[in-house]
């Protein structure tokens, strides 16, 4: 394919892509398949991998996050972005309205905009000619951070808008809420339990932690939304309304939330607030409140503002979910990384409608600064369906017969001793055979995007574990369907299954069997890091925790954790029995090492650098083949100096040709 008519397909396939987003995550209605999705962001890869320089930053194949920065940088918001005056009851509400009413000196009823109110982070992108130059946080409301890079990396955030009704304005800039749901949340920090990572809090921390990443290819891995709920400057259009900017922002690709509502009056606002917060259980995401806005921007205009917030607005928020219970005891319990967690067990409280009887303390530190103690009368908190915790203690109803609580000194399961490293907020326990241990690290073992092991799931692990037929991940694979029919509650034909499952889990990529280990700080984004730096298992064994270190993303907790983790005599063992029950790591995906397969290349005139034979030992090496004449199945041509006369028959051909330089970067080589 020519350059010119690769640039053309290219074009058109981000067209498409951008549409099918939009199809996608705008209209929540997709026109095309998953697979046929794949299908053209992966020909669009290929296109760009083929020509690097069609790649541009606002393709859709540019979510992957980039170069770790330093720091942020400021941006100065155009328009300050303001902040909501709350209100807890119905009564602040009408006053609200009535105020509203006196301002403008009408008795005629005020027409609102009404939205739920997420509780994630506020930003604002800008869209110049429709690209997306900027993204920034709210900050102060003043000047926020630039999260460029992160928020690209954001699926529901459109790099391009699309052109379909109405073409775009000159300059856009949209606000909106960036969030996490409630079940990716929980996901997240299964994940993040799983490698001894500390938990978040709060699908808001999560959004909030997730977004302000300096590397964005972390940001990239996690699963932020946004919705858009209003504009800053905006140029060559005009805006007479908030419902106009709900309605307007879909057609050019930016989400706003399909719950927001047109009010004729407060009242309705009030009955929109009600049914919002009849609707919060078991909904994706968090909603806080509800946001009352007066409607028209020219009544908007005429209200003005009072100290950074807007008079023509107001935060309606949803009763907290806390209660007031006591303490009957805290006991501390083992994870599956060996780390002790310390949970309160309460007197039962109801909290929005759910019984509530633990509460989590998170660690020492947190129990000292909140100086919790048993017997205390405490206020309890459930953030959305997160584990409840524990806000603050109610000192005045302390008697002194209150026990302060430290951490055990043996683990509570196996008896182990106890610590803490210097620095961690985490007691451990250090026990290898912690049944509490072995547990958690089979459970993440065989997760999905482990090792994915079908079926064996929590029940089954605690009996082969209670049984002892597995003392350690390697004895899974000795497991027969016997062993496995012996067991409660298990049919042969399952039995065979779970087998077949093994069986099929014996061939992973290094990084999902990295990941697999469960070694601490290593997630998956950073077994992938790893593994680009080191493609074979052998490799871990040699490499000094000073050369991980050096490994671009690489700090030391991680390199300290993984050097740590393979030079231990223990740990090597149970791989060396993984792999001689037949574990092996597949062979990289012909997509990583064999970048150049199907790609024939055509040399001619002399290379500076390197040898003819190098050139072509490389192109080998990576899959792709060498032809001796032009020819239409040559992909690139290699123009060294003074090129020959099949420089000439390429040309001729419109093949398409690369200089020295180009081949090199092509290949890897410096
Ligand atoms: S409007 C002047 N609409 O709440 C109006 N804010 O204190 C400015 N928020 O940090 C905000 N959902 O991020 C608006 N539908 C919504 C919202 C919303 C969440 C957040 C916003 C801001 C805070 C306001």
């Amino acid at each position: 394919m020519a350059l010119r008519e690769a640039e053309e397909r290219a074009a058109e396939l981000r067209r498409e892509l951008e549409y099918h987003n939009y199809r996608y995550y705008v209209l929540d209605d997709p026109e095309i398949s998953d697979a046929e999705y794949d299908a053209l962001m992966r020909e669009l890869e290929g296109l760009e991998e083929e020509y690097p320089e069609l790649k541009t930053p606002i393709s859709p194949t540019q979510r992957v996050g980039a170069a770790p920065l330093e720091e942020f940088g400021q941006v100065t918001h155009t328009v300050p972005m303001l902040s909501l005056t709350n209100a807890m009851e119905e009564g602040a509400v009408i006053e609200f309205d009535q105020r509203i009413k006196r301002f403008l000196k009408t008795n005629e009823e005020i027409e609102y905009v009404a939205e739920p109110k997420l509780d994630g982070v506020a930003v604002e992108l800008i869209y110049e000619r429709g690209e997306l130059t900027v993204g920034s946080t709210r900050g102060d409301g003043v000047s926020g951070e630039d999260v460029t890079q992160n928020v690209r990396t954001i699926k529901t955030i459109p790099l391009h808008l699309i052109e379909r009704e109405e073409v775009p304005p000159d300059r856009l800039e949209v606000r909106g809420e960036v969030y996490m749901e409630v079940g990716e949340f929980k996901e997240l920090n299964k994940r993040r339990e799983a490698i001894g990572e500390p938990l978040f809090a709060n699908p808001r921390n999560a959004a909030a932690g997730s977004l302000r990443q300096l590397d964005s290819s972390v940001t990239a891995q996690r699963p932020l939304k946004i919705f858009c709920y209003g504009i800053g400057e905006v140029k060559g259009r005009a805006f007479e309304s908030q419902w106009e900017v709900l309605q307007t922002l879909p057609q050019w690709g930016l989400r706003t939330n399909p719950l927001a509502r047109q009010c004729k009056n407060i009242q309705e606002a009030v009955a929109y607030y009600r049914e919002i917060n009849g609707l919060r259980e078991g909904h994706p995401y968090e909603m806080d409140g509800v946001v009352i806005k007066v409607d028209g921007f020219a009544l908007q205009r005429r209200l003005g503002e009072v100290s950074r917030s807007p008079r023509w607005a107001l935060a309606y928020k949803f009763p907290a979910k806390e209660a007031t219970t006591t303490i009957i005891a805290i006991r501390a319990q083992v994870g599956r990384t060996g780390a002790l967690t310390p949970v309160a067990e309460m007197e039962p409280v109801r909290i929005g409608g759910v019984e509530v009887k633990r509460a989590t303390l998170h660690n020492q530190d947190e129990i000292d600064k909140k100086d919790i103690r048993v017997g205390d009368t405490v206020v309890v908190r459930r953030a959305g369906d997160v584990i409840p915790e524990v806000v603050k203690v109610i000192l005045s109803k302390r008697t002194g017969a209150e026990q302060s609580f430290t951490m055990p000194d043996t683990c509570p399961v196996c008896g182990s001793d106890v610590v803490r490293l210097p620095g961690e907020a985490i007691h451990r326990c250090v026990g290898i055979s912690c049944p509490a241990q072995l547990k958690g690290r089979i459970r993440h073992f065989a997760s999905k995007r482990a090792m994915d092991i079908d079926g064996l799931g929590l029940k089954l692990i605690d009996q082969v574990v209670a049984k002892g037929l597995v003392k350690d991940i390697a004895d899974l694979y000795d497991l027969t369907a016997d062993d496995l029919a012996s067991l409660e509650r298990m049919a042969k034909k399952s039995a065979e299954n779970i087998v077949k499952a093994l069986e099929k889990s014996k061939h992973p990529p290094l990084a999902r069997f990295l990941y697999a280990l469960g070694m601490r700080h290593v997630g998956e984004h950073i077994a992938q890091v790893l593994v680009r730096s080191l493609p074979s298992l052998d490799q871990f064994y040699q490499v000094s925790a000073e050369e991980l270190e050096a490994i671009p993303g690489i700090g030391p907790e991680v390199a300290q954790s993984v050097h740590g983790f393979f030079n231990d005599k223990g740990n090597r063992e149970v791989i060396r029995r993984l792999q001689k029950a037949g574990v092996e790591i597949a062979a990289p995906s012909a997509k990583r090492e064999a970048p150049l397969k199907g790609k024939t290349f055509l040399f001619t005139g002399a290379l500076e650098g390197m040898t003819r034979d190098e050139a072509k030992d490389l192109v080998e090496e990576l899959g792709g083949e060498v032809s001796s004449s032009a020819g239409r199945g040559v992909a690139y041509v290699v123009a060294g100096k003074d090129p020959g006369s099949k420089y000439a028959k390429a040309r001729e051909l419109g093949l398409f040709i690369i200089d020295e330089e180009e081949f090199k970067r092509l290949v890897g080589v410096k």
